[in-house]
């Protein structure tokens, strides 16, 4: 949700900044700019559109060299005000003495832009930001302060979730950053600092990271790094080391980010096991739960939160959570849970699933389960994240940066991280060690079986062809597979913006039955499993009343082509992993139809890969 990226130090800083927004594009992509602090005043290129439309203007521009070693960027999401290059950021004050770029939201912006009229300041653009940098002015000239202090103090009046950049022209040495709710990592260089939403565009440059935590300031100022809180309390830097290796964040040769995430499922599968699974002693080791034996021993229940794809992974957890470990449990959507006053005792534990690790509905949902003083969990995949710093123990995916807005390799890290933790509570509770050593035998196979699917990928390419013109889908399961056909429908949706309806297959015969025609065709999830009856009585339902259905099977299920118009078959499994199987031909279907639809794919229109604004 919009990208902020900043580079001070003895380089050219455009090419730095706009390549750090390429990174950061996943996070917004309707309008992008830069500020560069040249020769004792503030360039500003903004353009609506793509970090490739900016890049655009600016080369037309025929700009020979650009001195500055100073400057800012940002890509946008739109909160307040359309996309237009008026509303993009970078924004300068009145006197054009400082700039600044924003993620977030100001909240009470449009009080502070009240008090700023009576005062006569002007305003260009819609945009909460710019009352920010109009704010700092005024405090700046009235209290004669650095703009560090100028900064603070203007946030002291601020409500809202934010990370921001800002520059003065009178302190071409200094940058200052600021954050609460939004994430902000400062990269350290040789005599340069970047700063960016996260470590994508640090990784090529340093490894050595801060991130920043809520309520804190950096103020890089003389090629010194400082931090101290709003309420002006110095901290000390804790640096870290990012261990993401540059290949990861390139396409390699695919023509899409999704496309090649999806591919990259049999490796992340493997990498999300590593070292975890021990299959002699039929356990698991999460080295992030262990100082919490006696906490986990002792819960009674579990709450889960989350949303979007991280959410229906969520509800496969459930069911694997009640069979394995026998613990009543509930998913429940991250911005709900916040806000209302959920009944828990000490005895829930709290689970927060989040791929980015920066989904500001469920960074909130972190905080009021800590408030309600409920052992908080993390299955996160963004090392170092908010998220991943907020809860109390936590388990990383290791999946490795997803760059798509689809998720693909993390939401099947995701499912497989909670039956892994399923078992681990299970080995806890009643779970046989020769029920837990079936189980995990069976994971160990799981990238192989990713990979056969994959090998079908041209036939689910011919399928979707087939199946693009249509404007509506519904997508059906039972079980742990109704999360799974949720998930399905989302990616389909997101991707190629076709209308499709996830629901649990039993659920269709109450009411959504009543849209099936031969222009609505549904997928049915139905592996030869304990719902497998069930699954063929819904699919002759659906044909009974003219739909379409496309199967997803067992392999060597023969039957399941005589009633359903197509089958894509995924390799036979245990019930419970079959879901982690049947995401693979669900996203690559996705993906088909969205390129088939000259979608752009990685970038679907209207979202942002990181949601840190609620
Ligand atoms: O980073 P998170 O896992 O917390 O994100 C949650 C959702 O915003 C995310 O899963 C979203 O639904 C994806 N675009 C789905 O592909």
């Amino acid at each position: 949700m919009c990208g902020i990226v900043g580079y001070i130090g003895k380089k050219q800083a455009y090419p730095v900044l706009i390549k750090g927004l390429e990174r950061l594009e996943y996070r917004g992509y309707d309008s992008a700019g830069v500020a560069l602090l040249e020769n004792g005043a503030f360039s500003v290129y903004k353009k609506k559109g793509k970090v490739a439309e900016l890049s655009k203007f600016v080369k037309n521009k025929n700009i020979k060299n650009f001195s500055g070693g100073v400057g800012i960027a940002h890509t946008r999401w739109a909160t307040h005000g359309i996309p237009s290059d008026r509303n993009a950021h970078p924004h300068l004050s009145n006197n054009g003495d400082i700039v600044i770029v924003h993620n977030g939201i100001i909240e009470n912006y449009l009080s502070i832009k009240k008090v700023l009229l009576k005062k006569n300041y002007k305003f260009k653009s819609d945009t909460d930001t710019e009352v920010l940098a109009n704010l700092i002015e005024d405090i700046k000239n009235n209290a004669k302060v650095s703009i560090d202090e100028a900064v603070r103090l203007a946030l002291l009046q601020v409500t809202g979730a934010y990370a921001i950049l800002v520059l003065s022209k009178d302190e071409p040495n200094t940058m200052v950053v600021a954050k609460i709710g939004s994430p902000a990592v400062v990269g350290i260089g040789k005599g340069e600092f970047f700063v960016a939403s996260d470590a994508t565009p640090i990784v090529e440059h340093t490894k050595k990271v801060v991130y920043l935590e809520d309520r804190e300031i950096a103020i890089i100022k003389n090629g010194k790094l400082r931090i101290k809180t709003i309420d002006n309390k110095i901290k000390n830097l804790y640096v870290q080391k990012l261990e993401t290796k540059i290949e990861e964040l390139e396409k390699n040769g695919f023509p899409h980010f999704m496309l090649k995430e999806i591919f990259e499922q049999p490796e992340s599968l493997r990498n999300t096991m590593r070292g975890r699974i021990l299959v002699d002693k039929g356990g698991i080791k999460f080295g992030g739960l262990e100082k919490f034996g006696k906490e986990l021993r002792s819960l009674k229940s579990l709450t889960i939160t989350a949303m979007g794809t991280a959410r229906f992974t969520g509800l496969v957890g459930e069911y694997a959570f009640e069979e394995l470990a026998k613990i009543p449990t509930k998913v429940e959507y991250s911005s709900e849970f916040a806000y209302r006053d959920a009944s828990v005792d000490i005895n829930t534990g709290f689970i927060a699933i989040s791929q980015s690790g920066e989904t500001a509905d469920t960074l909130n949902a972190v905080k009021e389960a800590k408030r309600k003083n409920m052992l908080t969990l993390g299955v996160v995949n963004v090392i170092g994240s908010s998220i991943a710093r907020a809860v109390d123990a936590g388990i990383y995916n290791h999946a490795g940066p997803e760059t798509a807005v689809a998720s693909t390799k993390a939401s099947t890290s995701q499912v497989l991280i909670l039956i892994m933790l399923a078992v681990y509570l299970g080995r806890m509770r009643d779970l046989s060690k020769a029920k837990a050593q079936e189980i995990l035998k069976e994971m160990q196979r799981l990238p192989n079986l990713a990979e056969k699917i994959l090998k079908n990928a041209n036939e689910i390419k011919k399928l979707a062809k087939k199946y693009s013109k249509n404007n509506n889908f519904f997508f059906l399961g039972r079980k742990y597979n109704a999360g799974a056909a949720m998930e399905g429908a989302l990616k389909l949706k997101e991707c190629s913006y076709i209308h499709a309806e996830g629901i649990n297959a039993t659920e269709l015969k109450h009411g959504p039955l009543s849209l099936i025609d031969k222009n609505f065709p549904s997928l049915v999830i139905a592996p030869n499993d304990s719902m497998y009856e069930k699954s063929k009585t819904g699919i002759q339902e659906i044909k009974a009343r003219g739909g379409r259905v496309i199967a997803v099977a067992t392999e060597g299920n023969r039957e399941i082509k005589t009633i359903a118009d197509d089958v894509i078959y995924i390799p036979k499994t245990l019930e419970i992993l079959t879901p982690i199987l049947a995401f693979i031909p669900m996203q690559l279907f996705a993906y088909y139809i969205a390129v088939e639809r000259g979608n752009d794919v990685d970038k679907p229109r209207n979202l942002a890969k990181s949601v840190t604004v609620e």
